[in-house]
């Protein structure tokens, strides 16, 4: 495969300094530092940050801002990003990155649905969007009220209600997933685009009522990466790299992939597993 400048210029590791931790949840934080190349990235790019002595991991990027600041919101989950967390303000990280393509930015009625950190993309999205003056809805899900993300910041954003929140424990809006509203939700108005980010079971219900309400749709894909260039394989999905192509699949791609899309994925050996 032959790579092009921009991937070439993009993958050189360049080392930086954690200007700020922000604790967002229990289990969150948002680590903002300065990098040229990433604050130039579009909403739905992902980086690629590099902790010493420990691994180098996949991150949408939350943020970017003009004085050339990006931000990204990490959820603890193993040995990188327990490591991180640990980190403070003037300690040394790398980048590499922006890799992937960005969601398409499109006019008229919007809705947004994300679960858990896959809000963080959305946020950064619909604060490019509303400067377009899209008409705009959120639908967002997480665990404990606790874990519910940037829930003001998104209900400044909203310009037609404020969003729509659900726990699992009910411990805040309504007590059940993201999904079951926005069924609701879609029976009774027309939108002209969804996006979506999250948990890929809650991304499947999404594609899947997108398809039987006949709304064009973008979702972002995880998978395991590596190289983060569309080099090693470790992130396939069906006939695609997830960091090249993706991670932002439209509608079309996705009913390729129906038969993974929130059922399988590939492990660190290239097996296909079960999603869990
Ligand atoms: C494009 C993309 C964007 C992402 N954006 C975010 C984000 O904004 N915030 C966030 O908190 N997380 C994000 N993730 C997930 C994040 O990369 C993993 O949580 C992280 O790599 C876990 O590393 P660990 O060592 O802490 O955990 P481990 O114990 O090593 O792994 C825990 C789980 O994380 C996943 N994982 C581990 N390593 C990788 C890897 N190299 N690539 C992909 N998944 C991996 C696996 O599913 C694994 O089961 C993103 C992943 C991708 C692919
Ligand atoms: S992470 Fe290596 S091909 Fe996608």
């Amino acid at each position: 495969m032959k790579l092009s400048a921009y991937h070439i210029a993009g993958n050189k590791l360049r080392t930086t300094h954690i200007l700020n931790v922000k604790t967002e949840s229990p289990t969150v934080k948002t680590f903002t530092f300065k990098d040229k190349q990433c604050a130039k990235a579009k909403p739905g790019q992902f980086l690629m940050l590099w902790i010493p002595r420990v691994d180098e991991i996949p991150l949408s990027i939350s943020d970017t801002r003009k004085d050339g600041t990006v931000s990204v919101a990490v959820k603890k989950v193993g040995e990188a990003t327990k490591a991180l967390h640990g980190m403070k303000t003037g300690e040394i990280i790398g980048v590499r990155g922006p890799f992937g393509n960005s969601f398409t930015k499109s006019e008229g009625k919007i809705l947004m649905v994300g679960g858990g950190t896959g809000i963080a993309p959305l946020l950064f999205l619909a604060k490019r969007l509303t400067s377009k003056a899209a008409k705009l809805s959120f639908v967002m899900g997480a665990k404990t009220r606790e874990e519910l993300l940037f829930k003001n910041e998104l209900d400044a954003l909203c310009t037609e209600q404020s969003t729509i929140a659900t726990t699992e424990d009910g411990s805040y809006g309504l007590k059940c997933l993201a999904t079951e509203p926005l069924e609701t939700l879609l029976n009774k108005e027309k939108f002209d685009m969804i996006y979506t980010c999250g948990p890929e079971q809650m991304v499947r219900k999404v594609f899947d009522l997108a398809e039987k309400h006949g709304i064009a749709l973008e979702a972002s894909l995880e998978r395991i990466m590596r190289c983060g260039i569309g080099l090693c394989g470790s992130c396939i999905i069906g006939r695609f790299r997830v960091c090249r192509d993706g991670p932002v699949f439209a509608s079309h791609q996705l009913r390729e992939v129906k038969g993974e899309l929130g059922i399988s994925k590939r492990d660190f050996n290239g097996k296909r597993i079960p999603l869990e």
